[in-house]
């Protein structure tokens, strides 16, 4: 079986949480594509959702699709986010940001009374931190705010480049209309100490560690699919 595959079977599975009538999350990347695909079908079907999608890449396909959307300040309240993401520990500790939609992301999990992670069985680890850490800033006092990560990192002793991203040449730029740092500082064991010292830097709008986000995560393997709570 192939990743794609995989992520597929994960986004099958999920689907099995999503009822009639449901204010869903919908999140972004190769992983929640494959969920937005299987849950058109359904919605074809007859399946009545609204989806508040967490990029303007996912909000288009959702369209494309036929998909129902509403904004988050239509529905600031939701049932379930279905998302993927780029590294999980057993403890549901997430990394998310690889498609450089984590502020989105966060907000409408945060909104949502539960959260599904779909991904296959390469994202998982033991401890996150082998994923570069993406980390959304503000444009204005890059320099600054790039220094201030290290030293805050260097203070937790985690140590590494921090790169601002960039594809083809340009930098990244997010929904937001902010700019993307990955942080290779490798292993994380204090997540959660990390999350406060990052959110103390006034440059940086959000980062990508979900800690205590996520309800459940479905991983594919080809074995089959399992449930992490
Ligand atoms: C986007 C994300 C994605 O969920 C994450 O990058 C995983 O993507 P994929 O399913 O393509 O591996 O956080 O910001």
């Amino acid at each position: 079986m192939d990743q794609r595959q995989l992520k597929i079977e994960a986004a099958r599975a999920a689907l099995g949480h999503v009822e009639n009538g449901m204010r869903l999350g919908i999140g972004t990347g190769s992983t929640a594509e494959e969920f937005v695909r299987l849950l058109a079908e359904r919605v074809a079907d007859g399946l009545d959702v609204i989806g508040v999608p967490t990029s303007e890449r996912t909000a288009s396909l959702c369209k494309e699709l036929g998909v129902r959307l509403a904004t988050l300040d239509e529905l600031p309240e939701l049932d379930l986010t279905i998302d993927g993401a780029d590294e999980l520990d057993a403890e549901l500790t997430l990394i998310k940001g690889g498609g450089a939609a984590l502020l989105r992301e966060k907000i409408v999990a945060a909104a949502s009374t539960k959260m599904i992670v779909i991904a296959d069985k390469s994202k998982v680890v033991e401890t996150v931190g082998r994923f570069p850490l993406p980390i959304e800033v503000n444009p204005f006092g890059l320099a600054a705010t790039r220094l201030a990560v290290e030293k805050a990192a260097a203070k937790l002793g985690l140590e590494g480049e921090v790169t601002l991203r960039e594809k083809d040449g340009e930098t990244v730029v997010t929904d937001g209309q902010h700019f993307i740092l990955d942080a290779s500082f490798g292993r994380i064991p204090d997540s959660r100490a990390l999350s406060e010292a990052l959110h103390a830097i006034p440059g940086v709008v959000e980062h990508g560690l979900f800690i205590n986000m996520a309800t459940l995560a479905i991983i594919a393997a080809p074995e089959g699919v399992q449930t992490m709570t």
